[in-house]
């Protein structure tokens, strides 16, 4: 090997560490703005100023006109919610024996009905608690309205929950 391919090879060794550098800043840069287009995603909730009782109602009353609590059961279990609202999920999000009980203290004045359709179509408008998990913010485009106004008759149901 000569001088001048060894001291070839050495620049493209030492230019290294500086195009790993560069590369870790695109990286975080990337990173760092995917992050913050998620955190400043609307929530599409009310805010506090504008909840009333009439809150989602014109909304939720006619979800509920033809809504079935047997299948909203049926859809809880199978859509997995049960996995973080089921008893003893360790407090991963509130039982639904809990919801079922309080969605109408929730969020006064706010029905039982329009807090509940609020919960599932924009949860991140209000906070229970904090739980070590989050609802996640895509149900509202996995489910049709049918089905999102029998997982509300269900929670509102008198025999809810049945497990
Ligand atoms: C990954 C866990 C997880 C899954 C799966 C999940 N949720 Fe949630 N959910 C949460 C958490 C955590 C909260 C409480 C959020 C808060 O207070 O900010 C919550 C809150 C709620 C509330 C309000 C409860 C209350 O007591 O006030 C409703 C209603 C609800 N979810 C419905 C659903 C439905 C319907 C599904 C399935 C289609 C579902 N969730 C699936 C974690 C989950």
């Amino acid at each position: 090997m000569t001088d001048s391919t060894t001291e070839n090879a050495s620049k493209k060794l030492s230019s290294l560490p500086i195009l790993i550098g560069i590369g870790l800043i695109i990286g975080f840069g990337v990173i760092f703005l995917f992050e913050m287009l998620q955190l400043t995603r609307p929530t599409g909730g009310l805010d506090d100023q504008s909840v009333s009782a009439e809150s989602y109602l014109a909304d939720v009353t006619p979800l509920l006109a033809n809504a079935d609590p047997q299948r909203g059961f049926e859809l809880v279990k199978n859509k997995g919610c049960l996995g973080c609202h089921g008893e003893n999920t360790n407090n991963l999000a509130p039982a639904y024996s809990e919801t079922h009980r309080e969605a109408a203290n929730r969020r006064p004045p706010m029905t039982a009905e329009g807090y509940l359709y609020e919960s599932i179509m924009y949860p991140n408008a209000f906070k229970v608690r904090d739980y070590i998990t989050n609802m996640p913010i895509n149900y509202a485009d996995s489910l049709t309205p049918q089905e999102i106004g029998d997982i509300i008759a269900y929670l509102l149901s008198p025999l809810a929950p049945t497990s």
